[in-house]
């Protein structure tokens, strides 16, 4: 370990997920083992900016593992983005000799991380956010519990509409992504997905639906992923009902899908990235985020899982790949592929399968 590290912070930031709290705990329990002192940042990068520090010792975090939301707070701080808020967040670091800091949660995070990082302050990211929607990670914490609150809700919902012979509309958060649509979608035997990524085959869904039904099929689920709009995933309601004559009704879970205890797959995922992140940091290694790649926590360097994202996203500016080897862009363009594989091979085998 390197002598500097005498004591570190750890922050959540951007929406909360459950699991972070896992991470948190992780962070802090490994921090102290290796004889580092720990702080918690209040509110994310505000908390850095406004001076809201406190101590974390493992009393402190030792019963927070199975509570969704994060005990450090959350915020999404535009004061962050700009030099002058990232020279107050360095002063408080340095008022509290902060040697380095784990930050848990999404790009926007992750973005805040790198600047402090080139700035002085070595950060690891750890990846907190339910959409899933990181390009370099194959899971994000709070994923894996928002699909199960999907699910959970879902299955209620099929209650109702088969006793009304309804079709329900599920209207799902993911921002512009559709991983949690997509795989609550094939659970819940939807009839339908639609989701950014793929387009959406209107007419197809209410031949499907007409068949169904006159086939004696009381109950439809149609998930929509949020990032399609209102205008689209509440519209649907209604074309189902001219096109089909099923009643439909409209469900937006919205942030209760943020909420609830953690599932074991999150904990352990951010119990995992929370140690790995310490190791690392400690080790000197700063400016990465701590990915899941094939089933192995590895780490990444931030700034090519940032452009790996906008690349996925068909968003890259002139000059974003001139920093890269071409053996890194290959890595990017594979792992773009790799997602894209995903989505498409997921569809297939969601409209090969329900009814
Ligand atoms: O990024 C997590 C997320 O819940 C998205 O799914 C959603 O689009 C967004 O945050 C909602 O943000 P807010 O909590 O600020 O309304």
């Amino acid at each position: 370990m390197e002598k500097k590290f005498r004591k570190i912070g750890v922050l959540t930031s951007g929406g909360d997920a459950p699991g972070m709290n896992a991470a948190i705990k992780a962070v802090t329990c490994a921090a102290i083992d290796k004889g580092v002192s720990v702080v918690g940042i209040l509110g994310g990068y505000s908390g850095l900016i406004n001076d809201k520090i406190r101590p974390l010792n493992k009393i402190d975090v030792a019963d927070i593992a199975s509570k969704g939301g994060t005990m450090l707070y959350s915020d999404r701080c535009d004061e962050f983005k700009y030099e002058a808020g990232m020279q107050k967040a360095i002063a408080t670091c340095k008022k509290h000799n902060i040697d380095g800091i784990v930050a848990i949660g999404g790009d926007g995070t992750f973005r805040g991380a790198t600047d402090l990082s080139i700035r002085g302050i070595p950060c690891i990211g750890v990846s907190g956010t339910i959409d899933n929607d990181i390009t370099a990670t194959d899971i994000t914490v709070g994923y894996d519990t928002a699909m199960n609150t999907v699910l959970a809700i879902g299955d209620r919902l099929r209650d109702t509409s088969e006793s009304h012979a309804r079709c329900m509309v599920i209207e799902v958060m993911g921002r512009h992504a559709g991983y949690i649509a997509i795989e609550t979608g094939l659970a819940l035997n939807a009839i339908g997905v639609a989701i950014n990524e793929i387009p959406f085959d209107k007419a197809n869904l209410f031949k499907k639906m007409n068949e169904a039904r006159a086939n004696g099929q009381r109950s439809f689920i149609v998930v929509v992923a949020e990032g399609l709009g209102a205008e689209f995933s509440e519209g649907l309601v209604k074309e189902i009902e001219d096109n089909t004559g099923i009643e439909a009704r409209f469900v937006r879970p919205a942030h209760i899908v943020r909420g609830g205890i953690p599932t074991l797959a999150d904990r352990n995922f951010a119990s995992k990235s929370g140690y790995k992140a310490v190791q690392l940091l400690l080790d000197g290694v700063s400016d990465v985020v701590i990915c899941s790649r094939h089933d192995e926590i590895v780490p990444m360097e931030i700034k090519f899982a940032l452009i790996l994202d906008r690349m996925y996203k068909g968003k890259l500016k002139d000059g974003d790949l001139d920093k890269f080897t071409p053996e890194q862009i290959k890595e990017m363009e594979a792992i773009c592929a790799e997602r894209r594989k995903y989505f498409t091979d997921m569809y297939e085998v969601v409209n090969g399968v329900s009814c």
